[in-house]
Order: C-alpha cells, then sequence, then structure tokens
C-alpha cells in the first residue's frame, strides 16, 4: 500500500476464532510472502502490525500463541522481526467498551490501513428440524448454503440495554444481531476515523475498511423501518442484507452527504483536524460457507454438518470452502490487492472449486441498494450522533 517507514496496521475483530482468526494468519503469509501470481511483494523494509480485537484478554492471548506456532514454519526469521501481534478488548454491544476501544486504538497508531468488520453473532435459538428435512429433500445443497431452519430470538436487545434499562431515562433499543455485526463497528470506525484518513499531500492511499458480508444476505429479511432487525424473525440475514447496503450504497451520489458527516473527522478538544486528507473506502466481502463455531450445535450435527459441506463441493458447489483459511481469501485479497478501483463497489466472496483449488468470485447482490442506501445511512448517521450525545451526557 505505502512505502513509507510506518507500519501497515491492520484491525481485525473477532480475531478470536474462525474467519477473524484465519484472516489474521492469512494476511501476515501474504503480505510477507506472496504467492508468484499473487500481489507484489511488499518492499523488504515494509513492516506490518495485527491488532487484535477480541472480547478478553486471555482471548487474544490464545489467538497469539495460536499464530506464532502457526506462523513458526511459514515464515522466515528476517519477516518475523518486521511483524507485530498486538491486541485490543472491545465488546461490540457495548458503546462504552467501543469509546474505551477507540481512545486506546487513538493512542497507539497514528494510522490504521485496513480494518476488517468481521466480529459477528447469530442469535441462534434451535434448529426447526422439520424444515431442516424439507429443505434438505428440496434442494441439499440450498440447505447447507442459506439454512432456512435456524431459529432465531425475535425481539433479542444487547445486554447492556437490559442492564441499563432502568436508568432515569431509558436507553435507546439496539438490537443484538445489529449491534455486534453492525452498529458497534459503525460506531468504533467514527471514533477512530483521524488513524482511517490518509495523507492527501504525501499522497497515501485510501484505508480500506473490509466488511465481512454473507452469502445469507436476503432482501426479503430486510426492513427498512425496523433496520435492526428487532422484529425479524432473521435478525442475522437482516444485518448481513444491511451491510450489503452500506457498503455498496456507500458509492451512490445521494449518500455522499451523510458518508462525509460519518468519515469527517470528529474535533477532538484544542487540535483541529489536518485539512487534507483522503476519507477511508468500504469493501463488502464473503468467506463463501466455512466450519466455524457462529452456530452452537453438539458435536454430532458438527461432524455432519462438516460431511454435508463435504458433499456440496463434490456436486460442485464453489462456496463450500469449509477452511476458514480459505474463506479468508476474499477478505485478504480486498485488503492487498493493488487493483481496489477495479474491485471496489462490488461483493466478492472465497470460493473454492473441486480439482481447481480456491479462487475468488463476484457475487450478486439482490437488494435494491439505489432505493435503500440514501434512507438506510440517514437512520445510522441519526443513531450514531444519538448515541454520541447520549453517552457524552453520562460522562
Ligand atoms: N461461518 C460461515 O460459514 C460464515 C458464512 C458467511 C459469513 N460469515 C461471517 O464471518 C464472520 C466471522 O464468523 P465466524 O464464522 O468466524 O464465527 P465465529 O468463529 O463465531 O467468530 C465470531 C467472532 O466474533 C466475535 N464477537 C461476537 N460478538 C462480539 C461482540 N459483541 N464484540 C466483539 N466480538 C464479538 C466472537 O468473539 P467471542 O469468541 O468472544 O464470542 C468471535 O471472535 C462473521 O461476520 C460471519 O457473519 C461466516
Amino acid at each position: 500500500m505505502d512505502s513509507h517507514c510506518l507500519p501497515i496496521v491492520a484491525l481485525i475483530t473477532g480475531a478470536n476464532s474462525g474467519l477473524g482468526y484465519a484472516i489474521a494468519c492469512r494476511l501476515i503469509v501474504e503480505f510477507f510472502a506472496p504467492k508468484a501470481d499473487g500481489y507484489p511483494a511488499s518492499p523488504d523494509s515494509a513492516s506490518l502490525t495485527v491488532c487484535l480485537a477480541t472480547r478478553s484478554t486471555q482471548k487474544a492471548q490464545s489467538a497469539i500463541a495460536g499464530i506464532n506456532a502457526f506462523l513458526a514454519s511459514r515464515l522466515p526469521q528476517s519477516a518475523r522481526s518486521r511483524l507485530e501481534l498486538a491486541h485490543v478488548i472491545i465488546d461490540l454491544s457495548s458503546p462504552k467498551s467501543i469509546i474505551a476501544a477507540a481512545v486506546e486504538l487513538r493512542s497507539k497508531y497514528r494510522r490504521i490501513h485496513y480494518v476488517f468488520c468481521n466480529a459477528a453473532v447469530v442469535p441462534f435459538v434451535r434448529i426447526d428440524w422439520p424444515m431442516a428435512a424439507r429443505q434438505m429433500v428440496t434442494n441439499f445443497i440450498e440447505a447447507l448454503t442459506v439454512p432456512r431452519y435456524k431459529v432465531q430470538g425475535v425481539g433479542w436487545l444487547t445486554e447492556i440495554h437490559s442492564r441499563e434499562s432502568h436508568a432515569k431515562e431509558p436507553l435507546p433499543e439496539l438490537g443484538a444481531a445489529f449491534a455486534a455485526n453492525v452498529f458497534g463497528h459503525y460506531y468504533l470506525l467514527h471514533e477512530i476515523m483521524e488513524t482511517l484518513h490518509a495523507s492527501a499531500i504525501a499522497p497515501d492511499a485510501p484505508s480500506r475498511i473490509i466488511w465481512v458480508g454473507s452469502i445469507e444476505s436476503d432482501p426479503l429479511t430486510f426492513d427498512i423501518d425496523d433496520i435492526q432487525g428487532i422484529k425479524s424473525a432473521q435478525p442475522y440475514e437482516s444485518s448481513k442484507t444491511l451491510t450489503d447496503i452500506l457498503v455498496l450504497g456507500s458509492y451512490l451520489p445521494e449518500v455522499q452527504e451523510y458518508l462525509r458527516s460519518y468519515t469527517t473527522i470528529p474535533s477532538r478538544g484544542e487540535s483541529s483536524p489536518p485539512a487534507y486528507t483522503i476519507p477511508p473506502i468500504f469493501l463488502i466481502t464473503h468467506p463463501g460457507i466455512v466450519s466455524t463455531t457462529i452456530v452452537a450445535i453438539p458435536w454430532w450435527q458438527t461432524y455432519a454438518k462438516v460431511a454435508g459441506f463435504w458433499l456440496c463441493r463434490a456436486f460442485g458447489s464453489p462456496w463450500h470452502c469449509i477452511d476458514p483459511f480459505i474463506g479468508a481469501n476474499a477478505p485478504v485479497w480486498l485488503a492487498l490487492s493493488p487493483n481496489v478501483d477495479l474491485i471496489k463497489g462490488r461483493k466478492w466472496g472465497s470460493a473454492c472449486l473441486w480439482g481447481d483449488g480456491e479462487t475468488v468470485l463476484e457475487t450478486q447482490v439482490d437488494s435494491d441498494v439505489a432505493a435503500y442506501s440514501a434512507q438506510l445511512w440517514s437512520q445510522m448517521e441519526t443513531l450514531r450522533t444519538f448515541w454520541k450525545t447520549r453517552l457524552e451526557s453520562l460522562r
């Protein structure tokens, strides 16, 4: 990206498990040792800092130990000395925790080049077995790609809301999936906006905000009058559809007014923000289908699920990447690709073809991005400024 002496800094949310952990591993490997047919090699002087955002120090430490073990045989010592693994604690469902993490990130890093908005929850309750049987019989691959039999909690709010709901003025509702999957990231990014602006004088490439979406996005699960998905029976899919609209809409002319307000560097105390800077860009990706514990099911169901994934791949599904490291292909590609102007404004997924290996494929977005973007951005900005005022008044 840039060749200055500052390290390239990547922040990854939900980096202690599944895809987030795999993104960390893959980013490091490809940053220092790009494949022959891949990106241009980073200069020998380039260094990389990967900051793992997790919900506890213990989770961060065990992820760092795992990454170090993974890299032992994959990175030469010369590259190892140019890598720093750091961490920050954050609960994306709690605006207070987000603010504390933002303060720490701003004090640690002058510039953050890549943010992987990866952390997410599925408010999973149980499997609807009759529905599962019906979908499996009707279309086995679809049943293991976009399962319609995950029963999810309707009206689930963040714990912070339940804990503080008897405060004098009730706190506004935050839908559980909406908060962790979208709004927590959205709020954090604004709070660290100065680190995401590139210098226009140098000039420098814009920071890349890589949102991890899903192949399960479905416009039928999204309601512009309930963007938090509080009334939805599929709040996870609603949050992922919202992510598509938010990111792809960020390139539309009617959204620029909101985008400008969002990406403006907040003024802090006496120092005024630099005048000539380049704001970050939003990119959207998904990992295909990978085997993780995002939906907590018993061990025997996990085995059956993974066997099903292999069958799907054998029968030609390109999306069953299964291994999170393969799922990390598209997210890492969006970060390191030199051709960002060619890939922005489209959704890219990790894919894996039996016999042909892994690849990145463009994924069709069915949502009416043009119809909803301005309204959605307006609502997100209203919610963000509301929370900001509210939290400042509580200080
Ligand atoms: N698995 C798939 O097939 C698949 C398919 C499409 C898209 N995706 C997307 O891939 C991303 C990663 O999912 P995954 O499958 O790797 O699941 P995962 O292993 O469960 O990882 C989710 C991560 O998010 C973190 N997280 C959840 N709520 C959080 C909160 N409130 N604050 C901070 N961190 C929080 C979790 O932390 P804890 O460990 O503390 O819970 C965990 O590290 C998600 O965006 C998901 O939608 C996955």
